[in-house]
């Protein structure tokens, strides 16, 4: 029989899994288009005019390669949070900063503590790390802040996730229990405070960025209220080291030309943001009557 090169027993061991479905094999699969797309939380109120104007305008230049740091879009990214550049790393989505966190704090075999249906994007590549998944329920229909605890601290788990406000829940908890959970994990577990729907929940959800704090790292994206999903770009916000060592592995000419201009365009229009969020609160308050 013919040898074939070896992979190494981490990803040999891996099943061949998907982790997100897109549409598109979904549509290929039954043969026929989706009535409507709503199954990946896209904004189909697409991007700001001025984004789309911006994005336009730019197209004959893709013939450069990015600015590999990122550089404007991470001032406008700091500056909109009010933290220093040092403090911001963008990436391909949070899916593509997932991948890091997962390699930079995760050996194989160490367990990785999140809830039993969550994103299941940061579970596929805590598994292509060799992580062990350990799962907390949810409870009354929320993500359980001291389930999560309780594991973190029975496994010495290196890291955890939590999505706030969450998908699929669509729940979410207010600052002051995140800042309660926060404190009470051990200095030495990374939390992964994933905020892609940050700008769509209530803004008493969100709790005041601390960028002294080494173990935690808040991730936020264009691809949900800025109406983006396509270009696939986000940051994450987190004390300078911890930047630092993101620095270490990523893919520095990942975040393409377009994505950065598109980024930096529309977090310059947050009249438009705003006005996304107002028409998916009504909507929501429609679907839900
Ligand atoms: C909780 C959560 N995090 C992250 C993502 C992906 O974000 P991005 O498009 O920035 O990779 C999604 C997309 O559905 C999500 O639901």
């Amino acid at each position: 029989m013919r040898q074939r090169p070896f992979l190494t027993p981490i990803i040999g061991a891996l099943p061949t899994t998907v982790p997100f479905v897109g549409p598109e094999a979904q549509e290929r699969e039954r043969g026929r288009p989706f009535r409507a797309r709503i199954g990946a939380n896209e904004s189909s109120f697409g991007p700001s005019p001025r984004v789309i104007a911006r994005m336009e305008s730019v197209a004959r230049d893709q013939w450069m390669y990015c600015d590999p740091d990122n550089y404007e879009l991470k001032v406008a990214a700091a500056a909109h949070h009010g933290v220093a550049v040092e403090n911001v790393v963008v990436g391909e989505g949070i899916d593509g900063l997932l991948g890091l966190v997962a390699r930079m704090y995760v050996a194989p075999g160490e367990a990785v503590v999140t809830s039993l249906g969550a994103y299941p994007t940061f579970n596929f590549h805590i598994a292509g790390v060799g992580g062990r998944l350990v799962t907390v329920s949810y409870a009354n229909d929320k993500e359980d802040l001291d389930g999560l605890l309780a594991k973190v601290a029975s496994e010495k788990a290196p890291l955890v996730y939590l999505s706030n406000p969450d998908n699929p829940m669509g729940s979410w908890w207010e600052a002051p229990d995140v800042v309660r959970f926060i404190e009470a994990l051990p200095e030495t577990t990374m939390l992964v405070l994933d905020e892609a729907y940050g700008e769509l929940g209530p803004a008493s959800a969100l709790p005041a960025i601390d960028v002294a704090r080494p173990n935690v790292i808040r991730m936020r994206t264009f691809s949900k209220a800025y109406g983006l999903a396509g270009i696939r770009c986000g940051y994450a916000v987190a004390e300078a080291e911890v930047i630092r060592d993101f620095e270490k592995i990523r893919n520095h000419y990942g975040v393409s030309r377009m994505a950065q201009i598109a980024g930096l365009e529309a977090l310059a229009d947050q009249d438009y943001l705003h006005s996304v969020v107002a028409r998916v609160a009504a909507g929501r308050e429609r679907i839900s009557a």
